[in-house]
């Protein structure tokens, strides 16, 4: 077992592209799970905005880097960039991880994957389940079609017509209900009466707006509390703050609920698992950085 962290010329690179990444704790946590299986990678960060994308790829292809990560503002390009996709990043049209399988760059989402698998460790099973999302942005379309291919049987999602993602939104909705088992369908998120009944039927409901976020803490998507129920699991994905005014209404009416810290974990632990085969140890990582 390797304890030190040191540099060589045999050291594979995995890193993460977007703009800004200064301030990402996915170095932290992926350094510190490689020292701690004594693996020979490092994962460094690189400032790279639209304009310059696809020329760090091909040098960092051309470089043999491992894999790497993405995140705002380089997700949707890199799902045309990348040789192939995985069935999640196709449907998503959006790429967060990608695995440099001997030359071909696969490019993944593993951000859905990260958000069920917080929902499982809550006590939430998908299979045959109805949900409730809110939003329709970046989060939310990766939410909801690993949600439909972990085995959610109706999945409503509610987002203001007016959104720049209401086409795409359409698009994931169509592909969802071509390719999965499970029915989506689009909503108005001012429709309280489809929303009322859709809460009814659901088991987990998922706030995927930016609502609530610090630092303008003070506001929920949902204001009204006899639309919670104690049968329902409440999933906020802000984790700053830790408990968002919409999670702490949740509580309040007897949901189970939980936060946005664990899918950033937890996609992060997937996209380890598809660069070197081993299991994160989440538990020493969560310990450490206190997530
Ligand atoms: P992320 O990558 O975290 O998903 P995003 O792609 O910017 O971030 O998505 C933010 C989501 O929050 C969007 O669905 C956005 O809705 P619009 O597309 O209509 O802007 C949603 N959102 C932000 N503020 C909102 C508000 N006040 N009410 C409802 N939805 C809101």
């Amino acid at each position: 077992m390797k304890y030190d962290f040191t540099i060589t010329g045999y050291t594979g690179l995995t890193g993460l592209l977007g703009s800004p990444v200064s301030h990402s704790l996915s170095p932290l946590m992926h350094n510190e799970a490689f020292r701690l299986l004594g693996l020979d990678y490092v994962y460094l960060c690189f400032d790279v905005g639209e304009d310059t994308l696809e020329a760090a790829v091909k040098g960092l292809k051309a470089c043999g880097i491992r894999g790497f990560n993405l995140t705002m503002p380089d997700k949707n390009r890199m799902a045309e960039l990348a040789d192939g996709l995985s069935p999640a990043a196709q449907m998503i049209g959006a790429v967060n991880t990608v695995v440099n399988e001997g030359g071909k760059l696969m490019g993944h989402n593993t951000d859905g994957i990260g958000f069920m698998r917080s929902a499982r460790e809550a006590g939430f099973e998908p299979e045959g389940q109805t949900m409730t999302i809110l939003g329709a942005g970046g989060a939310a379309t990766a939410i909801c079609a690993q949600a439909a291919l972990d085995g959610i049987q109706t999945l409503n999602i509610f987002a203001r017509p007016s959104s720049r993602f209401h086409q795409r939104t359409l698009q994931l909705v169509d592909a969802v209900n071509r390719t999965t088992g499970c029915r989506a369908a689009l909503y108005d998120l001012a429709d309280t009466e489809v929303l009322k009944s859709s809460l009814l039927n659901s088991t987990l409901l998922v706030n995927a707006t930016s609502v609530g976020m610090a630092p303008d803490t003070g506001h929920s998507v949902l204001e009204d509390t006899s639309l919670f129920h104690p049968g329902l699991t409440v999933a906020d994905i802000i984790y700053n703050p830790r408990e968002t005014k919409f999670l702490s209404l949740a509580k309040a009416a007897g949901c189970r609920t939980f936060n946005g810290l664990h899918m950033l974990l937890y996609q992060g632990a997937e996209a380890f698992r598809l660069w070197t085969g081993r299991q994160m140890p989440v538990e020493a990582i969560k310990e450490k950085y206190y997530i």
